[in-house]
Parts: structure tokens; C-alpha cells; sequence
């Protein structure tokens, strides 16, 4: 067994495994290139967040739906790259909007520098993938930039909360699908794209990156509140803090609701308050990591990657298709 990339995914078949090494190589030296700016300090602060490293979970996910097709076809490494620095740029923003002073183990760049240097950043990294995708074809620019919209949707919705009246889960759910899977979707549908796989491959991979993306947001949820920072990189109870109800706080919610203990009727009213205090943080942060609600929140991680895997079934039985398998119980199960 075989691990590639930052992310810890096995790959048993020998020829695989060196192509994928070979790719996500290939585009971590573009990721470079496209990050240099005339401009020093523009390139300090655009390869602050590349240097960290991450989990290169968009790329690796792109070089296994080109598999289908010519994984040596041009567009390949520079579609990677494209997700990849689109995925960048998200992080400079998000984490002004949550206020978040960790990302990939460094200081985040609003925490480093300031706000002002975050967004415009972020700004810097999106017009470089655009001008990657221009060579790219049509095709990809327009479905590169129907992702970006769904992205900043989902971030708005997720900042707006619910509507009167509407359910907090199916909102949760829609924002999640618009801020995270959107873009997980794109890398595999562009690697079956650029490789010049079949249609039929294009739609199976998209769909199951809308499933391993919602499946891959949940994890990172659960991690939130179950991690100790030093495997994320980040710092744990940062939605919590941000009062960004994620699934484990709203499972919590409708076991209350249904009855529930005068416990869960506590930690909610504990939720429900100031959490910007950190004596507070600190308890709910405990009290959640201990309640069943996030076992619950676990297995709805787990139903999606399940979902993602059945995907699969129609493609042809190549190493890759058991590696995308493989890659739902990675990310369900990550603690990275
Ligand atoms: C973080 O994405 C933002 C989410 C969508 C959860 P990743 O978990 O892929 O971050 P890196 O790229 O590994 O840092
Ligand atoms: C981030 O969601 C989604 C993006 C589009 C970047 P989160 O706010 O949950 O991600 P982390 O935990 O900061 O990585
Ligand atoms: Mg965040
Ligand atoms: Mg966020």
C-alpha cells in the first residue's frame, strides 16, 4: 500500500501511484509559477498559504478523474491548478469572514497581515486561475466560474442563516453543497473534461464530487469541534465562536426539540449565548465534543460518502475507480 499526496490516500496499483505522484508534482511547481508576482510583497503573501501546504485533496481528486480519459492531455496539471488556486483564494477570504487566525498550521494571512491584504490577495489568486482557465477552452472558464458563484452563494447564505420558517438542516445542507461540494464537483468533472474522457465519465464525476464535497464539509465540521488544531492546522471552535451552526450544534438542536434531556436543553441555551467569551467557548466546545449529537453528524458524513462511493458503479473497473472508492472512507473517517 501506497500513500499519495499530503492527504494520505492509498493507492495499490504501482503504475497509478506514479502518475499521481507525477501530477500532483507537476502541479505544485505551477502552483508556484502561477503565485509570482512583479511584486515581491504580492508574491510573500500569495505563497504564504501555498508554502503551508494542505491537503491537495481538489488536484489529487482532478488527476484521478483524468484517469478516464488522456492523463496526459495538456489541460490536466493546469485544471488542477485552476481548482487548487481557486480553493486558495476561498481560504484568504474565509478566513476574514470567521474571523479565523490559524489556517494550515501558519498564522492566517488577515492574522499575519491584516484584512485588507487577505481580500486583495484572494482577489490576486482568482484572476491568476482565470487566466490559466482562458487557455483552457469556454467550457472550462465557464464551469470554473458557475462553481465560483455557487461558492460565494453558499458563503452568503451560510452568513445570512435561515429564512423564517425554513428548515436550519436543509439550509445547512444547501450551504454547504454551495460553499464546499461546488468546487470538489468541478475538479472531478474538468479532469474528466481535459482528458477527453466520455460525457457519461464527466457526469458520474461530477456527481460524486457534489457527494465526497458534501461528505468532505461535514467531516471538516465534526473536526471543528472534535480536533486538537494540531492535525487541522486550524483552531478548533471556530464556528462555534462564529455562531456558524454546523450539523453537530443542530443535531443537538432537534434531539432537543424531540424531547431530549434537561442537559441538551442546557448546552443549547450555552450555544445560544455568548460564545466570543472564552470560558464559555471552552465549555461548549467540551460539552458538544462529549454528546452523541456528533456521533449523529459523524454517520450523515458517513451516509454521503456512502452516497459517493455508489456513484462509482457505472464507471469501468481501472485502478482509479478503486481509488475514488477508497478516497470516500479517507475523508469521512480524516482527522486531517
Ligand atoms: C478547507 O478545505 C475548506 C473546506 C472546504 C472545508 P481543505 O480542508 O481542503 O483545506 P486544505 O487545502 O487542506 O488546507
Ligand atoms: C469554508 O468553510 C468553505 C470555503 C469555501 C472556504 P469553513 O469555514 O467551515 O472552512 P474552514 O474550517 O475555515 O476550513
Ligand atoms: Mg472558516
Ligand atoms: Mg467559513
Amino acid at each position: 500500500m501506497i500513500v499519495v499526496g499530503p492527504f494520505g490516500v492509498s493507492v495499490r496499483d504501482e503504475p497509478l501511484n506514479a502518475e499521481l505522484q507525477a501530477g500532483l508534482a507537476a502541479v505544485e511547481a505551477r502552483l508556484f509559477e502561477a503565485t509570482k508576482s512583479d511584486v515581491p510583497f504580492i508574491t510573500e503573501t500569495a505563497q504564504h498559504l501555498v508554502r503551508a501546504g494542505g491537503k491537495r485533496f481538489r488536484p489529487l481528486l482532478l488527476l484521478l478523474a483524468a484517469q478516464f480519459g488522456d492523463p496526459h492531455a495538456p489541460g490536466v496539471v493546469p485544471a488542477a491548478v485552476v481548482v487548487e488556486l481557486t480553493h486558495l483564494a476561498t481560504l484568504y477570504h474565509d478566513d476574514i469572514m470567521d474571523e479565523a487566525d490559524m489556517r494550515r498550521g501558519v498564522q492566517s494571512a488577515n492574522a499575519r497581515w491584516n484584512n485588507s491584504v487577505a481580500v486583495l490577495t484572494g482577489d490576486f489568486l482568482f484572476s491568476r486561475a482565470s487566466t490559466i482557465a482562458a487557455d483552457l477552452g469556454t467550457d472550462a472558464v465557464r464551469i470554473q466560474a458557475e462553481a465560483f458563484q455557487r461558492l460565494v452563494t453558499g458563503q452568503i447564505q451560510e452568513t445570512a442563516g435561515p429564512r423564517a420558517g425554513e428548515d436550519p438542516i436543509a439550509h445547512y445542507l444547501e450551504v454547504i453543497e454551495g460553499k464546499t461540494a461546488s468546487l470538489i464537483s468541478v475538479a472531478g468533472r474538468l479532469g474528466a473534461l481535459m482528458s477527453g474522457a466520455p460525457e457519461s465519465v464527466m457526469n458520474v464525476m461530477a456527481l460524486y464530487g457534489e457527494r465526497i464535497g458534501t461528505a468532505f464539509q461535514l467531516a471538516d465540521d465534526v473536526l471543528d469541534i472534535a480536533s486538537d488544531g494540531q492535525e487541522s492546522g486550524k483552531t478548533p471552535g471556530t464556528d462555534l465562536r462564529e455562531g456558524v451552526a454546523t450539523l453537530p450544534v443542530l443535531r443537538l438542536r432537534e434531539m432537543a426539540a424531540q424531547g431530549g434531556s434537561p442537559e441538551d436543553r442546557e448546552l443549547c441555551e450555552l450555544l445560544d449565548g455568548d460564545l466570543t467569551d472564552d470560558a464559555r467557548h471552552a465549555e461548549a466546545l467540551a460539552r458538544l465534543r462529549a454528546h452523541p449529537a456528533l456521533g449523529v453528524a459523524k454517520s450523515d458524513a458517513w451516509s454521503y460518502a456512502r452516497l459517493a462511493r455508489q456513484t462509482l458503479d457505472p464507471l469501468p473497473d481501472v485502478p482509479a475507480k478503486a481509488a475514488l472508492a477508497h478516497l470516500c472512507d479517507v475523508v469521512a473517517d480524516r482527522t486531517v
